[in-house]
């Protein structure tokens, strides 16, 4: 069953617009490269405005006046190299990016693009030439097929922790300042966040924002995303520091704390609030949140209560339901591609997973320094870890290793194998002797060193946080470093890494059921 988009706006197709890109182009670049803002709109996007991906459509709403405003300091160019929040947040990539439109910015602007631009948009800051449209397409070849930015951070000096090898081969191998490379958030659904950034920077104690808890959110959400406003205008806009305004930082987080982005319309199963189903941003707007409000682990975390500060309300009242979005689909004909999406959500809220070898969980008590959880294996679900109700992300602030960027996959419960990493760096760091500061045998390999470039802990190496997971069509590659280009390779990359089967049916159900949130 396949249903045509009927708004005004998506009579262009991703396909339709990709071959008439030469046409449309020098147009599309006049107006891209003002400011670069989302190209095909006016400045106002009412709510309900389709943006076409490749599974169908995705709608972002904005409670504040009924629709985006691209009038405000978000769109607004506030650095020294012309980009704006918008230019990896863009409405019609579900407020992040994905990497096939990447792309096409590079076609229609030949790499000129504000996002492509050296201080973290190309896959290393030296020794590249981005005089000439070949260089500029080598240079930005991380971002143009994965959507990865180089986020550049020094491990913190009293890391318990040495960096001794770096293999980065784009030639940023320094070990004081250390490349990692990563996917934008979405800037949108924020008031169901638990951690600001993959590896929870900006809230976390380290970097001089707030450790957030149920006691204090949502104020140490909202001062969080107004510090994070600040910095990303300074590193990814290379700005002075004088902007965003302490008045324009309250916009920029009035304006995102407003906005709800959901995949809204499947090629195959059509409006995906039909019959029952509330897909679509309407389905969140009224959603309850709080820290931990479902969280199956926190319990087992008694170590990460701050004295006065952390309150578990969720304890004791997981429900691993996470998702109700597409219950009423569960009893249509089996052949109904909306039965497919219902059947997907059933795996999710209850496929039973042995989750073991995850720091964060699993993590050995002997370790030292903080160490979390200490059971060695734990029978869970997809929700065990993405818990927040019709959400998904992690509503318990802790991020996880599940070995994501783990080169080398030896701790896993199988050796099928990880995801392939081989276009990311590879770190080593090991633990320092804490009388001599020397480093000790005691060393791992990763792609990124995820909260232990925060925090200086070495267990907590490759710690991300599990992010929301609506939109995630309107977003492909998937995870913080891109490395799963679709949602089935997300799926392998889970069965491989914790060692159970699906059928062909059941992978593409779940794969279904995902592309619809
Ligand atoms: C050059 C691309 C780029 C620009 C420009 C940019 N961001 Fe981001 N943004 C990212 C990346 C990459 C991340 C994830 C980084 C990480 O976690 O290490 C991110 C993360 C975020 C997050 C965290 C969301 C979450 O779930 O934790 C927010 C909020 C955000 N950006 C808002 C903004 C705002 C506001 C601006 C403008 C002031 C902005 N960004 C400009 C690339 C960009
Ligand atoms: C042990 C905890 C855990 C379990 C179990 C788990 N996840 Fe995740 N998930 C995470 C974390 C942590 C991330 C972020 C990892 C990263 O980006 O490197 C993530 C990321 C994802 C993403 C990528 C989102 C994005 O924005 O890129 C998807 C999709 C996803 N998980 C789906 C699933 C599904 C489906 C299942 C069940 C088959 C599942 N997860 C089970 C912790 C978990």
């Amino acid at each position: 069953m396949r249903y045509p988009c009927q708004l005004w706006t998506v009579k262009r197709n991703r396909r339709l617009v990709l071959s008439a890109a030469l046409v449309a182009g020098a147009m599309l670049v006049g107006i891209a490269a003002v400011n670069g803002q989302f190209p095909y709109f006016p400045n106002f996007i009412p709510n309900g405005i389709l943006f076409p991906d490749p599974n169908g459509a995705s709608q972002t709403y904005s409670t504040n006046g009924g629709g985006i405003d691209q009038t405000g300091p978000f769109f607004q160019s506030l650095g020294t190299n012309g980009r704006t929040c918008a230019t990896c947040h863009q409405p019609g990539d579900g407020m992040s990016v994905s990497a096939a439109d990447v792309d096409l910015r590079f076609l229609l602007t030949q790499g000129t693009d504000p996002i492509f631009r050296t201080v973290d948009g190309s896959n290393c800051d030296h020794n590249i030439d981005v005089s000439t449209i070949e260089g500029r397409y080598s240079a930005y070849s991380l971002l143009r097929t994965r959507g990865l930015i180089r986020i550049a951070l020094a491990a913190p000096a009293n890391a318990n922790y040495a960096v001794t090898n770096v293999n980065n081969p784009y030639g940023c191998d320094e070990t004081d300042t250390i490349s990692q490379y990563r996917r934008p958030l979405p800037s949108t659904n924020l008031r169901f966040l638990s951690a600001v950034m993959w590896d929870g920077r900006e809230s976390s104690a380290a970097t001089g924002t707030t450790k957030m808890s149920f006691s204090n959110f949502p104020d140490s959400l909202v001062s969080d995303l107004e510090h994070q406003s600040l910095d990303a205008t300074i590193t990814h806009a290379q700005g002075d520091g004088t902007r965003p305004t302490a008045a324009e930082q309250q916009e920029i987080v009035n304006f995102e704390m407003g906005l709800s982005t959901a995949q809204a319309f499947g090629n195959n199963t059509g409006p995906l609030n039909t019959q029952g189903a509330t897909g679509g941003p309407p389905g969140l707007l009224n959603q309850p949140y709080f820290i931990s409000i479902n969280s199956s682990i926190n319990f087992l975390l008694p170590q990460l209560e701050q004295p006065g500060g952390l309150v578990t309300p969720g304890d004791g009242q997981f429900t691993p339901a996470i998702f109700g979005t597409f219950s009423a689909w569960q009893n249509l004909p089996a052949r109904d591609p909306r039965a497919a999406v219902a059947r997907g959500q059933a795996l999710f809220n209850s496929l039973p997973i042995n989750i073991t070898g995850v720091a964060g969980i699993n993590d050995d008590v002997s370790q030292g320094g903080l160490v979390a959880g200490g059971i060695p294996s734990l029978t869970g679900t997809c929700g065990t870890c993405h818990d927040t109700p019709n959400v998904g992300n992690h509503s318990f602030p802790t991020p996880l290793d599940i070995g994501t960027g783990d080169p080398n996959p030896s701790n896993w419960s199988t050796n099928l194998g990880g995801l392939d990493i081989s276009y990311l760096p590879s770190i080593t760091v090991c633990l320092t002797d804490p009388t001599t500061g020397l480093p000790t045998s005691t060393c791992k390999t990763t792609s990124d060193l995820g909260q232990a470039l925060i925090d200086g802990n070495f267990d907590h190496v490759g710690k991300i946080k599990g992010p929301i997971l609506r939109g995630l069509s309107a977003r492909a590659p998937y995870f913080h470093n891109g490395s799963a280009q679709t949602l089935l390779d997300v799926v392998h990359f889970y069965e491989n890494r914790f060692g159970f089967t699906l059928t062909q049916q059941q992978e593409s159900d779940l794969v279904a059921f995902l592309g619809s949130l």
